[in-house]
This record gives structure tokens, sequence and C-alpha cells, in this order.
């Protein structure tokens, strides 16, 4: 990745078509990826995916797939087809299932089939869901596990924490893409979210992408915290390079 914007994926939770069109029409150039997640999608469907894509934009399509393998290789396949980006699953479906969406997502001939990645551990889940869940093993060690397998599956990164991922690209690697929302800029409010990171802070860390939703969305001038929001990552990607010496 080039350039800083191509990291930014701006979270479409509105409901409304217009609303959707009048942000990706102002942002569209800044932008890397403007993210469709089941408020926005189960409202408009495909036609505002096709609108978007039609306007310049890359989608990433949030649905995060979760079911038996031969359904979720056939909702990847079709998914592969509307010219998305990036599209997920969860891994709690299990490695049969990451196997048959990567196959999916691949299965049209397409040269560049869409980014699959997946989402470990809900960043809204603690440790006594986990128990109540069954699963006896800490939220890192979860996580840890699940990512491992989402590469062995296929599927390209995952969906996670900031805090996050320094423990998933010791695990998997550095090319294994970590996707993390819970951004907040120092000048924006926190709204409901509890574990927030600077875009600083997140991109120094590692993180390949970024989800940032209310902090642009309901700013009085979009561009400007746009611009704001990728100067600070412009930042952290300096001084993380600046680090490791590359
Ligand atoms: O407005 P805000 O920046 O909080 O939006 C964050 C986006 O990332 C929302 O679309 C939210 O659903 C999504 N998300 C999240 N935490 C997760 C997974 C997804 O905030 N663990």
């Amino acid at each position: 990745m080039d350039k800083i914007n191509e990291r930014l994926i701006l979270a479409l939770d509105v409901d409304t078509e217009e609303e959707a069109i009048e942000i990706v029409t102002e942002l569209s150039d800044l932008i890397g990826y403007f993210k469709i997640g089941m408020q926005l999608y189960y409202s408009c469907g495909n036609s505002l995916v096709e609108k978007i894509i039609d306007l310049g934009g890359n989608v990433f399509l949030d649905l995060k797939m979760h079911d038996i393998p031969n359904t979720v290789f056939n909702g990847a396949r079709v998914v592969s087809k509307l010219g998305v980006k990036m599209t997920n699953f969860h891994a709690s479906g299990g490695f049969e299932m990451m196997q048959m969406a990567a196959k999916g997502l691949s299965t049209p001939s397409d040269s560049s089939p869409p980014i699959g990645i997946a989402v470990t551990v809900l960043t809204s889940l603690n440790e006594n869901d986990l128990t109540e869940l069954g699963i006896k093993a800490s939220v890192n060690d979860t996580v840890k596990k699940w990512a491992l397998l989402t590469k062995r599956a296929g599927l390209k990164g995952i969906v996670c924490s900031p805090k996050e991922i320094s423990l998933v690209k010791e695990a998997c690697g550095e090319d294994f893409i970590t996707v993390t929302p819970g951004i907040r800029p120092r000048w924006s409010t926190d709204d409901d979210q509890k574990r927030i990171t600077t875009p600083y802070d997140a991109i120094k860390a590692g993180g390949d992408y970024l989800v940032i939703g209310r902090p642009i969305r309901a700013a009085e001038n979009r561009r400007d915290a746009t611009k704001k929001v990728l100067t600070e990552m412009q930042q952290g990607l300096d001084d993380y390079r600046k680090e490791r010496g590359i």
C-alpha cells in the first residue's frame, strides 16, 4: 500500500441511500474503503453497492457470514461477483467454513478476488462472555488461536482490537492483515467505544487498515476531519518505519 488513505475504511452506518451517496461523493478521493455493514445493506442492498463502486469507491462488505461450509462457499462466491474489494466471515464458523469461504471468493475467474478476512472474538466480548459460551481460554489466547486457524484456512487477515495487533502479527506474520475498529482521534469523543486507540497508535502498532465511523461522519467538516485522521495515520506510519529501519 503506497498511499496512507488506502488504509482508511469509513463505516457507512446510515439507513438511506441518500445519506450514503452524499458521504461517498464528498469523500471518495480521500477514503480507501467504504464499509457497508448490516444496517445499510439490509436497507439498500446490492444496488447501492453498485452505485458506490460506480462513484469510484472501494467497498468493504461487512456481512460477517457464519453458516455451514457449503452455504458460506456459495455466499462468498456470489459476493465475489459484486465487485467489492473486501468482505468477512466469523472465525467461530470453524476451519472448514473459512476454507470454503476462501474458495468461494476465488472461484469466479476475476483476477483480483475480494480480500477475505475473519472476525475472531468480537471486541464487545470479555472473558466472562467466553466462559458463558463454554470457552475456557482467555480472549488473547482465543484471538491468537483463531487468527492462526484463519491463516491456515486461506483467508488473508482478521478484524481485531488495535490492542491485539502485535499479538496477531507475532503469531501470523507481518503480511497477515489486521483491520481495526475502535479508533478515536484525540480531538473526538469516545461515543460508545470502550477500548479506543488513536489513528497514530494503531498504525504505529503495525495495523494495516483502520475502521472509523462517527468521528468523520458526524464531523462538521468531514473532509477536514478525514485529512486530520490521515495526517495522524501518516505520522504513525513514518514512526513505525523509522523504528524498524524500513
Ligand atoms: O462510529 P465508529 O467509529 O464507532 O464505528 C466503528 C465501526 O466498526 C462500526 O461499523 C462498528 O459496527 C464496527 N465494529 C466495531 N467493533 C468491532 C467490530 C466492528 O466498532 N469489534
